[in-house]
């Protein structure tokens, strides 16, 4: 089947299997390795994308459910100079990777919040972001890289 979609601000048109998911299709078909596999179970957020803003399982979300909706992937994010989203330079900034396997999905999901509640507290932040999980770098400089980016984003930092 045929599936037109936006994929990060450009019109996207693909032939696909219709069992296929949309983390096969953009890891596959679209080369959007940044868009990671793991439990591929809806577990552990490694996968997560935006669909029309909020946050979805790609690993489990059927491709063809996204026709006519906007897709954003971490590659997505940068401005068309190249400069880093601020969650982006947020995590670089305070240390909230180790191996990065879980980071596209921790910045998508926090994008997602800040989109939606740009003035998030603590606890906020660690409600949402409750179905990312993180192997090795622990949450707290996680947690900390979305509050710096939330006061960038309303230009208080
Ligand atoms: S790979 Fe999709 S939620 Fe774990
Ligand atoms: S940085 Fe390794 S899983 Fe999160």
């Amino acid at each position: 089947m045929n599936l037109s979609f936006e994929l990060n601000g450009k019109a996207a048109g693909l032939e696909i299997e219709p069992r296929e998911t949309l983390a096969e299709v953009l890891r596959a078909r679209c080369r959007l390795t940044g868009v990671k596999l793991s439990c591929e179970a809806q577990v552990c957020g490694s996968c997560t994308v935006l669909v029309d803003g909020l946050p979805v399982s790609a690993c489990t979300f059927l491709a063809y459910e996204v026709r006519g909706r906007r897709v954003t992937t971490i590659e997505g994010l940068a401005d068309e100079s190249g400069r880093l989203h601020p969650l982006q330079q947020a995590f670089l900034d305070n240390f909230s990777f180790q191996c990065g396997f879980c980071t596209p999905g921790m910045i998508l999901a926090a994008k997602a919040l800040l989109d939606e509640k740009p003035d998030v507290t603590d606890a906020e932040i660690i409600s949402h972001m409750d179905g990312n999980l993180c192997r090795c770098t622990g949450y707290l400089p996680i947690v900390k890289a979305i509050r710096q980016a939330s006061l960038e984003m309303r230009g208080l930092k």
